[in-house]
């Protein structure tokens, strides 16, 4: 009998599917996946495929990030309930209130939003990208959303600019606390500490990096120390896969667990390449254009 993992693989082939994964899927969905990485590169790279069908393993927001910018392809996330929490702290009409209210203001937003807050913003930013993109932004004010953490670093970055930060947070990578950071050093004293912008500023200042998760990956596999990985434990899981001769080390393992990363398993999987499961991502086409606009602003000032 053909396992679970043959199973996919005919079925893909058969179906003509593409699979796309973020780096915080569990190991078995990275290893069957056809392109990984992080949610803004996975969206470009499919978009460089002629694949015509695409199962986008993570959560919603990449789900629709992939078919802003390949509204040809039927694209597939194949456990619907899978929402990142952060990506809608803050509603698309707070958004527009704001913006009447305040005129004068450049909205911009983490990637990590829904397609509906895309389309309010002015420019889209990503975890790499954000300090290049605003030093650009000639404006009186700058609004920053959803996330205070990327938002603060960013701001802190700019003392002359005026930039407002929204309230939201990533509650997994908010959770970590200095002390986690200490003690992993302690534990681990010769290693370097890479975490993601999505951290409080206490923690960001105790790294010795702080980058996307395609960032931290670079730095780890050019690093000659060993690294201790400070984002979501799908990163350290993979990287220790792959790469076990190299010392990676989990920082705070039992809180950097994002639940909606891992709704997909092999068999969620194996139904949505067959149809039997997921939801097909659809956006409405003038949505979908105001969206992109904010993506190809990203683009051109990235
Ligand atoms: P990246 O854009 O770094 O992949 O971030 C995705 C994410 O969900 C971070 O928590
Ligand atoms: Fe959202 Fe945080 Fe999960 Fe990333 S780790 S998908 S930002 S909740």
């Amino acid at each position: 009998m053909e396992n679970i993992a043959e199973l996919i693989k005919k079925a893909k082939k058969e179906t003509g599917t593409l699979i796309l994964a973020h780096t915080y899927q569990p190991p078995e969905i990275i290893e069957l996946a056809d392109i990984t990485g992080d949610s803004f590169k996975l969206a470009q790279a499919c978009l460089e495929t002629d694949a015509k069908r695409v199962i986008m393993c993570g959560v919603r927001f990449m789900a629709e990030s992939v078919k802003i910018l390949s509204p040809e392809k039927e694209v597939i996330l194949p456990a619907p309930e899978a929402t990142c929490p952060m990506a809608e702290m803050i509603s698309p009409e707070r958004v527009r209130k704001y913006k009447e209210e305040n005129p004068d203001s450049v909205v911009v937003a983490y990637i990590n939003t829904t397609a509906a807050l895309k389309a309010e913003c002015d420019v889209c930013v990503t975890s790499s990208s954000a300090l290049k993109i605003v030093e650009k932004i000639e404006a009186p004010e700058i609004l920053f959303i959803p996330d205070k953490n990327l938002g603060t670093f960013v701001k802190n970055a700019f003392p002359e600019k005026n930039i407002v930060v929204w309230d939201g947070y990533c509650p997994i990578h908010d959770r970590v606390t200095a002390e986690d950071i200490l003690e992993a050093k302690k534990a681990h004293p010769e290693a370097l500490v890479a975490v993601h912008p999505e951290c409080k500023k206490e923690v960001v200042d105790l790294c010795d990096m702080a980058g996307s998760t395609a960032d931290i990956i670079k730095f780890a596999l050019a690093s000659e120390k060993d690294v201790i990985i400070g984002t979501e434990r799908g990163v350290a899981d993979y990287l220790t896969l792959k790469y076990p001769e190299k010392g990676f080390y989990h920082l705070a393992p039992e809180k950097l667990v994002c639940k909606d990363m891992k709704y997909v398993d092999t068999d969620t999987l194996l139904k949505a390449i067959r149809g039997e499961a997921g939801e097909v991502i659809e956006i409405d086409e003038a949505l979908r254009i105001k969206a992109k606009k904010s993506i190809d602003e990203m683009l051109r000032l990235g």
